[in-house]
């Protein structure tokens, strides 16, 4: 197409590209969480203006104030942007009028039935339809069952009337962010990106470029969907493996822990992977049922991740089944003894408790008749069923008040030394006492 001095007309990707290249581009990212808040920080840090969208106010009143509610991400950068004017939080959708590039980084739970619940993919793609314009790239980073992308938010964005690949642009992009990690963080993670076009794989491309260090295109939406639920459903089914293995080592009197351990000399064709009171956190125990269910649909029986969530799930029984062995042998029953769980959070050194294993043991011993406290440095208060519990401070008077103690997760910053020194009875779900041999300790 030429224009009216005869210069070729360039294509709304030309024109986003170009934006993109030179930092003029203004972004949006919808849901501000463990995903959505660090990428919108990435790009504000490589010049972008960003304009993050939430649904919730107190978030965006922190944001707005320069405070950051992530571990991951300091304070003093979000602050230092906010001054700037580069990065800024709304809870008002029409900002999408203005933005040229949409991530949606919403949650993607289970409904009560253990199936899918994509409605905040699609209410922030309703959000998204009506104000798409011509040439804004819309990429979905929420983790999702294949065909998402085309199947529930294509249709939406179509219905403007405006053609995918030319007039405005769609990709998928599965998010890898692992918090609390030190060593990989949302700039150095490799970056899967699947267009529905190869114009819409380029431009997404051109998008994470800019700031992410390597980004690795693929043929489809549906590969880039399929490649997330792949790592997640290959982290459940290895963890299922060494908890039967576990459960099989107890019966059998050996350490399992020794035994991976020595396994994981072998430098080829063996990674370790370890025991522990069941799965956590909003990914691993989630995303391979995204995936069971679609294989459902397409009528597949996935069952290797029906197995390892049949295994991992039962997890957090076993460790209440360990508590009751630790104080039998100490001639008490769960009914009336005190028990401490220490580790709140679904893994070490974070705070994020979501579907942590902890949180269902210390239900089940709670309904098995006995009284629980909580110790956690990272969660100095918990939501427990509605119910506000306060974490307690670990001394040595702490610990002897009560009659068996669970290390549930293992924060680096707990005692453990004093733990083993001052607790009666102590139930070890992950290794953290290794090497300390002791009558008062039961390991998984
Ligand atoms: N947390 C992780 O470690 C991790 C890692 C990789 C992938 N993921 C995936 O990324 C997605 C987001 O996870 P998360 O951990 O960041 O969740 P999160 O709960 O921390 O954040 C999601 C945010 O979206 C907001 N939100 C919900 N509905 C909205 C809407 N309609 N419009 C605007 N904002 C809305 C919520 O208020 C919240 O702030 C999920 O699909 C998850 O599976 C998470």
């Amino acid at each position: 197409m030429k224009t009216t001095r005869g210069r070729k007309r360039r294509s709304p990707a030309e024109v986003l590209a170009s934006r993109l290249d030179r930092r003029s581009a203004h972004l949006g990212v919808i849901g501000l969480g463990y995903v959505g808040l660090p990428l919108a920080v990435e790009m504000a840090e490589a010049g972008f203006k960003v304009t993050g969208i939430d649904i919730d106010e107190r978030k965006v009143k922190q944001l707005q104030r320069g405070v950051s509610y992530i571990q991951d991400v300091p304070t003093a950068s979000v602050k230092r942007l906010v001054r700037d004017g580069l990065l800024n939080a709304t809870t008002d959708f029409s900002v999408l009028r203005k933005v040229d590039t949409v991530n949606i980084c919403v949650p993607t739970p289970l409904s009560k039935q253990r199936d899918p619940d994509v409605s905040f993919i699609v209410s922030a793609s309703e959000q998204v339809a009506k104000y798409l314009h011509s040439g804004q790239l819309i990429v979905l980073e929420s983790t999702t069952y294949p065909g998402t992308t085309e199947e529930l938010i294509l249709p939406l964005l179509r219905k403007t009337g405006m053609e995918v690949g030319k007039d405005f642009f769609l990709a998928f992009s599965p998010e890898r962010v692992d918090p609390g990690n030190p060593q990989f963080n949302t700039r150095n993670i490799p970056k899967v990106v699947g267009g529905v076009t190869p114009a819409c794989t380029e431009v997404a491309v051109q998008l994470y470029r800019q700031r992410l260090e390597k980004v690795v295109p693929v043929s489809s939406t549906q590969v880039a969907e399929m490649v997330k639920l792949l790592e997640n459903t290959f982290r459940s089914v290895n963890i299922g493996l060494v908890n039967e293995l576990a459960l099989m080592c107890t019966r059998m009197g050996i350490d399992v822990w020794e035994v991976i351990e020595s396994a994981a000399t072998k430098p080829f064709g063996f990674m370790p992977f370890y025991p522990g009171p069941g799965l956590g956190g909003h990914c691993i125990p989630i995303d391979p049922f995204y995936l069971s269910w679609k294989a459902r649909a397409s009528g597949f029986e996935a069952r290797f991740i029906e197995l390892a969530g049949h295994v991992n799930g039962h997890m957090p029984e076993h460790v209440v089944t360990l508590v009751a062995e630790a104080l039998n042998r100490r001639g008490k029953s769960v009914r009336g003894s005190r028990v401490l769980v220490l580790g709140v959070s679904y893994k070490a050194d974070i705070d994020d408790t979501r579907e942590s294993p902890s949180l269902d043991i210390m239900e089940k011993l709670r309904e098995a008749g006995a009284k629980i406290d909580y110790s956690d440095p990272f969660v100095p208060v918990l939501d427990f069923f509605g119910k506000k519990m306060k974490g307690v401070r670990l001394t040595p008077a702490a610990l002897r008040r009560f009659d068996c103690v669970v290390i549930s997760t293992a924060h680096k910053a707990f005692p453990y030394a004093m733990v083993l020194r001052s607790a009666k009875a102590i139930v070890d779900t992950r290794n953290a006492l290794k090497g300390k041999k002791s009558p008062k300790v039961v390991r998984l």
